[in-house]
């Protein structure tokens, strides 16, 4: 028998709604084998209701709580009433940096039944992961502001990146890209305007890229990937690229393929020193919460993600393989994809595929 503590942080706005959701296609997925795979869940209150009572968004020992878990499937972080700086270091940006969950990776793919953007774009010229670096960068959180409110005000964001930084998410992206068919990675960098760092960027993944001499890689600038992703997305495979940079590209990577309601990321700690972290890229959406018509797909295959990351590889492809059959029906589209479906339907019709797959989990 195979039992995962999983910590549940919904987090805000329609983070409580896709968290449970994904819960249900957890024990879903464990009912069919047989007592082999087992989930103990434990769920934190953390985010902006955390923050009215309490004045943080999580508590000063809620990083150790975490740390026992084998995971933690993440909702959203972000209030209409908090500014949205103090939810995301307060909440989310504090566990990724605190668990040193340093990859953050993302996969787009269009999924069965998914009508995407792009009219040339046949599915399988959109396969991609991008890497995205977690811990540093433009997000690292140096800086400050001076004279603050007078007409001489400064304020300072600085980007620090460092060596080390820089060459374990290279190595850990062009060991993803080794492990992937293709084997083809695309370093992105914007060291023609950016001279320090991005250029020290490009020259430790020159040196990582002499381990892996399996793996064709090549360089793009940042403002002419956004071109290539649209103009020729069967060129790029795995893709790696600084903390703000991704943050972008997988806006529009996620756009490519259909939604951002179905795109998943994972902040992986490598060394498995500490618990990963499972979260959909949508955010809260204020605008949709409460209504239950909130996308569970990104949530479903995060959670799938997640499964792959505890090694259960057969599990995690039975429920890639139930959201695939259910994303192919477009009764069982939510809004976001110009349907009427609502979570529940979207969770109940993944259940109900998981459970008609015939073939039991093994018992190993
Ligand atoms: C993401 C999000 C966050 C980020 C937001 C919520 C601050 O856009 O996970 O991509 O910028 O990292
Ligand atoms: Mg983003």
């Amino acid at each position: 028998m195979r039992r995962y503590r999983i910590a549940l942080v919904p987090g805000d706005g329609i983070g409580k709604e896709v968290i449970p959701a994904g819960r249900q296609v957890l024990e879903a997925l464990a009912a069919t084998t047989s007592g082999a795979l087992e989930f103990a869940f434990e769920s934190y209150p953390w985010g902006g209701d955390y923050y009215r009572a309490h004045g943080v968004m999580m508590p000063a020992d809620g990083l150790e709580a975490l740390k026992d878990k084998d995971a933690i499937l993440f909702g959203s972080a972000g209030d209409p009433e908090i500014p949205d700086h103090i939810t995301l270091w307060g909440l989310r940006l504090k566990i990724c940096q605190g668990l040193d969950q340093y990859a953050n990776v993302r996969p787009t793919r269009i999924l069965p039944g998914i009508d995407a953007p792009l009219k040339r774009c046949r599915p399988e010229d959109l396969d991609w992961v991008i890497v995205r670096e977690n811990t540093e960068g433009e997000y690292s959180g140096a800086g400050g502001r001076v004279h603050k409110g007078f007409p001489m005000e400064v304020a300072a964001e600085v980007s620090v990146m460092t060596r080390a930084g820089v060459e374990r998410i290279q190595r850990y992206a062009f060991q993803l890209a080794a492990s992937r068919p293709r084997k083809m990675l695309t370093v992105v960098t914007k060291s023609n305007a950016q001279r320090h760092a991005m250029v020290m960027w490009d020259e430790i993944a020159a040196e990582v890229a002499r381990d892996f001499p399996g793996v064709k890689w090549d360089k793009e600038m940042v403002d002419a990937m956004t071109a290539r992703m649209v103009n020729r997305p069967a060129s790029l495979d795995t893709i790696v690229a600084t903390n703000l940079h991704a943050d972008i590209l997988t806006d529009l990577a996620a756009a490519l393929a259909g939604s951002l309601g179905i795109a998943p990321t994972a902040n992986i700690n490598p060394e498995r020193v500490h618990p990963s972290m499972f979260e959909p890229i949508h955010g809260s959406a204020f605008d949709i919460m409460g209504k239950g018509t909130a996308n569970p797909v990104a949530t479903f295959w995060t959670a799938a993600m997640m499964l792959e990351h505890l090694g259960e590889n057969e599990a995690a492809r039975r429920l890639m393989k139930a959201v695939e059959t259910v994303t192919a029906n477009p009764k069982l589209h939510t809004r976001d994809l110009g349907g009427t479906a609502t979570t529940a339907d979207v969770t109940d019709a993944v259940c109900s595929a998981i459970s008609a797959a015939r073939t039991p989990l093994a018992t190993a």
